[in-house]
Order: C-alpha cells, then sequence, then structure tokens
C-alpha cells in the first residue's frame, strides 16, 4: 500500500533549526529574516513535497468542485501521501480527518481559525469523519498553567472550533485529560507509539534536552496516537486500521513524522498530512500570531474598536511612510500584514487580484487598504461571536461524547 512503505527518515541529529537561522518546532517559530520563513527550504529539510497545480486539479476532480481558496492560494502548500488519500476516495475506500488545538488561552485568535475554516471544507468537501485532539495535558506540561485550568480553557476553546460550523454527526472532540480514562484503546496506541520512539529520536525531531520534563519527552506519542483509526473503536471500530488525513500548520509536522517512522512497523497506516504555512503576527511575518503576546494577535473576542485599533496601530505596512511616496512607488505586498490577512480571509478571488494591483502600483494608499480589511474582519469575527452564542455547554457535551458518527462506507 502507498502510504505503508519503508519507515519514514527519523534523524537523531538536530532538525529543528535550518543552516538560514529559520527555527520551527511545535513550541518555538522564528525566523531571521523579514520576508518570514523559508517554506521552500523546510520543505527540504522536514523532507515533505509541495503541493502542484496538477494536484489541486486532481482534488477537484475527485471532489467535483473547486479547492478553498485556502488551497488555491497556497496557504496550504505542502503535505505527505495525499496522493494516498486521494485514491482512497477515488477507490470508495473511507478515510478520516483528525486536527487539534492546545487550549493556552481563553479565546482563539485569527491563526487558530485557519486549519479549522480549512477542516470544515475537507469535511464537508469529502464527507468524512472528523476527530479534534484538545491539548489540554500539552498545555499544562509548557505552560505555566494548572490542570483545572488548562481543562476549562478546553471547553472554552472548544466552543470556538464548534462555532466554525462543524457536522455533529460527523465530528468527535476530546480533551486528552478527559478522553484517555474513557478509551483504553486510545491509551493502548499512545503506549504502542511510546515504546518505538527512542530519546534519541525524541531530541533530534524536537529538540528537546536532558533538562525537560519527561512529561514533554513522552507527549508526542499522545498527539501521535490519534492518527490511529483503532484509537476511536465506537467510531470505527476495535481493530480497525482506517488511513487518516492531517491538516495542520508545518510546525505540527515533527509529530507526524515521528508517527509516520512508526505505523509501518506496528502494521498500521501511515498519516497523510496537508500542512498551511504559518499566520503572521500584526507586526510581520518574523513572527507567528501568538495568544500570549496581545498586540500580536486579533482575538475572536475583540469589539469591532479593538479590531480598528490594532490594525490601524500594528499592521506591518510594506507601503511608502508618505501619501506621495506610495502614489510614486507603491507597496510591496509580500511583507504588508494587511495584505495577507486579507489573502487569508478575503475570498473574492477577483477583487483581491484588484487589491494588489492598486496597492503594489500605488493606487492604493496604506489607509485605504487597512479598511477595507478592518471592514472585512469586524464582519467576519462579529458572525463567529454571534454562532459562538449559540453554542451551550451542552451542546459542548454532545460533541465530547465518545459515541458512533454517521457517514457512509
Ligand atoms: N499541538 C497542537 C497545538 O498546540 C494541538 C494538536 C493536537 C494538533 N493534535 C493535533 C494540531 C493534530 C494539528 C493536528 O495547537
Amino acid at each position: 500500500m502507498a502510504s505503508n512503505g519503508q519507515a519514514e527518515k527519523v534523524a537523531e541529529v538536530e532538525e529543528n533549526v535550518g543552516d538560514n537561522g529559520d527555527t520551527v518546532t511545535p513550541w518555538d517559530v522564528q525566523s531571521k529574516s523579514d520576508k518570514g520563513i523559508d517554506y521552500d527550504k523546510l520543505i527540504e529539510r522536514f523532507g515533505c513535497q509541495r503541493i502542484s497545480d496538477d494536484l489541486i486539479q486532481r482534488i477537484e476532480k475527485v471532489i467535483g468542485q473547486p479547492v478553498h481558496p485556502l488551497l488555491k492560494r497556497g496557504i496550504f502548500f505542502s503535505h505527505r501521501d495525499l496522493e494516498f488519500i486521494l485514491a482512497q476516495k477515488e477507490a470508495g475506500k473511507p478515510f478520516y480527518l483528525y486536527t487539534g488545538r492546545g487550549p493556552s488561552s481563553e479565546s482563539m485568535h485569527l491563526g487558530h481559525l485557519i486549519p479549522f475554516v480549512f477542516t470544515k471544507w475537507l469535511q464537508d468537501a469529502f464527507d468524512v469523519p472528523l476527530v479534534i485532539q484538545l491539548t489540554d495535558d500539552e498545555k499544562f506540561l509548557w505552560k505555566n498553567l494548572t490542570i483545572k485550568e488548562t481543562m476549562k480553557l478546553a471547553k472554552e476553546n472548544a466552543k470556538d472550533i464548534i462555532a466554525c460550523g462543524f457536522d455533529l454527526n460527523k465530528t468527535f472532540i476530546f480533551s486528552n485529560f478527559r478522553y484517555i480514562g474513557q478509551s483504553p484503546e486510545f491509551y493502548q496506541n499512545i503506549q504502542l507509539v511510546a515504546k518505538n520512539v527512542t530519546f534519541n529520536q525524541a531530541k533530534g525531531c524536537f529538540g528537546f534536552t536532558e533538562s525537560d520534563s519527561i512529561g514533554k519527552i513522552h507527549f508526542p506519542s499522545i498527539e501521535a496516537a490519534p492518527s490511529f483509526s483503532s484509537s476511536f473503536p465506537f467510531i470505527f471500530g476495535e481493530d480497525s486500521n482506517i488511513p487518516c488525513l492531517i491538516p495542520c500548520a508545518i510546525d505540527q509536522d515533527p509529530f507526524f513524522r515521528m508517527t509516520r517512522d512508526v505505523a509501518p512497523r506496528v502494521g498500521l497506516h501511515k498519516p497523510a498530512l496537508i500542512h498551511s504555512v504559518f499566520f503572521p503576527a500584526l507586526q510581520g511575518a518574523q513572527s507567528k500570531m501568538s495568544a500570549s503576546d496581545e498586540t500580536s494577535a486579533i482575538f475572536l473576542t475583540d469589539t469591532p474598536e479593538q479590531i480598528r485599533t490594532k490594525i490601524t496601530k500594528y499592521a506591518f505596512s510594506g507601503g511608502q511612510s508618505t501619501a506621495e511616496a506610495q502614489r510614486e512607488k507603491g507597496a510591496n505586498c509580500e511583507i504588508d500584514v494587511t495584505y495577507q490577512y486579507l489573502r487569508f480571509f478575503y475570498d473574492d478571488d477577483e477583487k483581491l487580484q484588484e487589491i494588489k494591483k492598486d496597492y503594489t502600483s500605488g493606487k492604493l494608499l496604506t489607509g485605504e487598504l487597512k479598511k477595507i480589511l478592518i471592514e472585512h474582519l469586524q464582519k467576519m469575527v462579529a458572525d463567529i461571536q454571534e454562532r459562538r452564542k449559540k453554542v451551550t455547554d451542552e451542546t459542548v457535551d454532545e460533541f465530547m461524547k465518545p459515541r458512533p458518527l454517521s457517514y457512509k462506507y
């Protein structure tokens, strides 16, 4: 089977800092360049594949509709074994989606939305079941939070996620602290992975050192296990081996490079992946949007006024410093955060093209561009807040209850 060939190469040397100074681990993303991470170099270093135009066309053929703008525009840009998943679909065979979220703040920000917006689209386009892992345990290990606090944040974040519109009949959301006690099969898969990864491999893959807690060193096996369908016996059956596709930002790849190394050795399918680039901080592409830095992020709880102020004050501009100079020389969209945010969230291709042309030529001024983004985000965030208000504690409990999901196999 295509996805079950040889074991992945998991090196025992440092893979998380490139020779260009780009650092990418699940817990730290930094670039030395003002253009941000060099994704071509990263793809090479991680050993994944760029998504080609041909592959996009093949996806469109399989699902019988155009792909989501996030894929068309190269925001989801890289993959592992996506062809295998498409072949499954073409052959009428099942697969499922797996993604997750580390609940570290009360409210999610715009960057957190990207994988969920895209996953929701995948769920609809392919009509497949989805499992969502909330890693309250991860945040307990890495942040200065109590267990109780991380569990509460998980529930709050579940509401934001549900507000993205997931189908209750096809979606299971689980928190690690709660679910491990409910599913022996999940814990068994965690140990299956843990037994097959050495400390040396974990160091090479994640940059752990001797002074990291043993909790951190073991954690990757907990993020790995949902890649195996038997972790969810009530959905897929106890001895199932149904292929999995994981949409995620590329900083999560080390977890699944590790998982893909283990899978064939324990007779299970390797998970396939589809990776996104990072969502830039308001201050520019050198760092990603972070919930721990208030001024870098727009939160899903922000008021229209807060959205306006943050973009006006902080959004890094690739335009000129005066209106005259901008009219004359135009802007650099590549480094302009306002334009970049429009690329992530403004779905109208034709209008976006026009905006890019006018801003690059100097016909459009930075203030005018910001106004377009501000109005767009104010509406988008208000809509999410509206939907979130309707998500009750009972709704969360329904999504988080282990149960069969309905889907056609
Ligand atoms: N570690 C991720 C975070 O901190 C959460 C996560 C768990 C995840 N499983 C995943 C993300 C699978 C993507 C895919 O946000």
